[in-house]
C-alpha cells in the first residue's frame, strides 16, 4: 500500500516511522500541501484549515482519504460529505480500537440509563489546540442520537443555575504530556457508572489509521467510519 501522508506534525511523523518498519507499506508523500504526490491512499493528520485543499487534490486525482484531523466546523464537514460522493472517505476523530468500543458501550448504556445525568470529561497534553476533543464531541453525538436528539451540550459550567435534566456537560482538561483520556459518567440517585478510556501511546491511533486505510482501498465512494472497519 502506497501511503501519502498529509501533515508533517507529531502524528504524521509517528505514522511515517511506524509505516517504514512494515514491509507492505510505502510512504510516497509527506507534505502539508499536496501537489503532485501519487499513491493508493491519503492518511490525513494535519490541521483542519488544510482539509479543503486536500479534498480538492484527492477528488482531482481520485485517491481515497482516511481523515483523522479534528477541529473542523460544519462548513468543512459539508465539504467532506460532498467529496465522499466522488471518492471513498473514512472520517474518524479517534482511530483507536478501544475508543470505538467505548462509543458502542456508551450508546448501549445511554439507552438503558436514559434518566441518569451524563457528563463527559476529556484530558489531553498541553499542546493540543482544539477543545473539546473531537472524540469527546463524537461521544456526545452518539449519546444524543441514542436519546432522540433531546440533549443540549454545555461546555464547562459557570453561573448560578441548576443543572438541566436535558443537558450533557463537557469538560476539557489540558496539561503535561497526557496522550488522551476520555470519561463518560452516568449519575443516578445514589449510584454512578463510569466508562473510561486511557490512551497510553499515540501509536494506537496510527495502527487504527493504517487498518482503516487497508479497509478503504477498493471501496466505492461513500463516507465511512471506524464502525465499518471494525464490523
Ligand atoms: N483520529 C485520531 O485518532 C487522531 C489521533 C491523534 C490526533 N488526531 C488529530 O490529528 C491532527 C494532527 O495532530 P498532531 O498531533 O500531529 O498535530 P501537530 O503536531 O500540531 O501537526 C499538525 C499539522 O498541521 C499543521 N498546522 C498546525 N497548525 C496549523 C495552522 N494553524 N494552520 C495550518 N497548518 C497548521 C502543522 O504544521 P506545522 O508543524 O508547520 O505547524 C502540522 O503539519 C489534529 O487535528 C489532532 O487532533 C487525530
Amino acid at each position: 500500500m502506497k501511503i501519502i501522508i498529509h501533515g508533517r506534525g507529531t502524528m504524521s511523523s509517528l505514522l511515517k516511522s511506524v509505516a517504514e518498519t512494515e514491509e507492505d507499506l510505502e510512504i510516497t508523500g509527506f507534505a502539508d500541501e499536496l501537489t503532485e504526490e501519487k499513491g493508493d491512499i491519503i492518511i490525513d493528520f494535519s490541521h483542519f484549515s488544510r482539509i479543503p485543499n486536500m479534498l480538492k487534490f484527492a477528488v482531482n486525482n481520485n485517491i481515497p482519504i482516511v481523515i483523522c484531523t479534528t477541529g473542523y466546523d460544519d462548513k468543512i464537514l459539508g465539504q467532506i460529505k460532498e467529496a465522499s460522493s466522488k471518492i471513498p472517505i473514512l472520517l474518524s476523530s479517534n482511530t483507536s480500537i478501544g475508543i470505538n468500543l467505548m462509543n458502542d458501550l456508551v450508546s448501549k448504556i445511554s439507552a438503558i440509563l436514559n434518566n441518569f445525568d451524563i457528563e463527559i470529561l476529556e484530558t489531553h497534553h498541553n499542546k493540543k489546540a482544539d477543545s473539546p476533543s473531537g472524540t469527546a464531541k463524537t461521544l456526545f453525538n452518539i449519546i444524543n442520537e441514542t436519546l432522540e436528539n433531546k440533549m443540549n451540550l454545555v461546555n464547562g459550567r459557570e453561573g448560578n443555575h441548576k443543572r438541566d435534566k436535558n443537558e450533557i456537560g463537557m469538560h476539557s482538561i489540558r496539561g503535561g504530556s497526557v496522550v488522551g483520556e476520555h470519561r463518560v459518567i452516568f449519575y443516578g440517585d445514589d449510584e454512578s457508572i463510569e466508562i473510561k478510556h486511557t490512551a497510553m501511546s499515540k501509536k494506537i491511533f496510527v495502527h487504527g489509521a493504517i487498518k482503516s486505510a487497508k479497509f478503504l482501498i477498493g471501496k466505492k465512494p461513500n463516507l465511512y467510519s471506524m464502525k465499518d472497519v471494525l464490523s
